[in-house]
C-alpha cells in the first residue's frame, strides 16, 4: 500500500469504529419506562392524602393554599353543614346538578365568569379520599 492509502485505510477504520460506538451508546440511554410511571402515580394517588390529592388536582388554584378561597373561588371550611360525604362526591362529579342551591347560586355572581370544574374523569376512590379532607377543615 501507498502511503495515502494507508491515510484512508487508517480513516475508514476509525470512523466505523466510532459510528459502532455510537449506535451501541444510544441504546443504552433508554431508561426502562421512567417517566409513564412517574406520572400514574400522581395522578391516581393510591398512596396520596386527601390533602395531597387537593394540590394535585390544582384546587388550590382557585379555593386557595389554606382553603380560604381565593378570587376565583369560594373557601371550603365548615362544608359539613351542606353536605354529607356521599353529596360532596356527587358535587365534585358533577357540580352543575347542584346549581338549584341559592348559595351555589350566589357564587356564581360572585365569581363571575369562573366555574367549578367537573371531576367525572377522576379515580372516586380519590375524590372520596379528598371528600373526607374537606368534611375534616
Ligand atoms: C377554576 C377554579 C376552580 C377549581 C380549579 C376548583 N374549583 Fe371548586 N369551586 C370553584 C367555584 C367558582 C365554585 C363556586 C360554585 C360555582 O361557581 O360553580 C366552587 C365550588 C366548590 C365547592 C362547593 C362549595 C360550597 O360551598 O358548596 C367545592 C366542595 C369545591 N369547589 C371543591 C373543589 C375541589 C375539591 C377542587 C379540586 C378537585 C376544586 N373545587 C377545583 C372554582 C374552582
Amino acid at each position: 500500500m501507498t502511503k495515502p492509502q494507508i491515510w484512508v485505510a487508517t480513516f475508514l477504520v476509525i470512523f466505523i469504529f466510532l459510528f459502532i460506538l455510537q449506535k451501541v451508546t444510544k441504546k443504552e440511554e433508554h431508561p426502562p419506562q421512567m417517566p409513564t410511571s412517574v406520572l400514574t402515580d400522581q395522578t391516581t394517588g393510591d398512596n396520596l392524602t386527601g390533602a395531597e390529592l387537593f394540590s394535585n388536582f390544582t384546587c388550590t388554584s382557585c379555593h386557595g393554599t389554606d382553603y380560604k378561597g381565593t378570587k376565583k373561588g369560594p373557601s371550603l371550611i365548615g362544608l359539613g353543614e351542606y353536605y354529607s360525604r356521599k353529596e360532596l362526591i356527587a358535587y365534585l362529579r358533577n357540580p352543575d346538578s347542584f346549581m338549584n342551591s341559592k348559595r351555589l347560586k350566589q357564587y356564581r355572581e360572585q365569581f363571575p365568569g369562573i366555574i367549578m370544574p367537573s371531576y367525572s374523569n377522576k379515580d372516586v376512590k380519590d375524590l372520596g379520599k379528598i371528600a373526607d379532607f374537606l368534611l375534616g377543615l
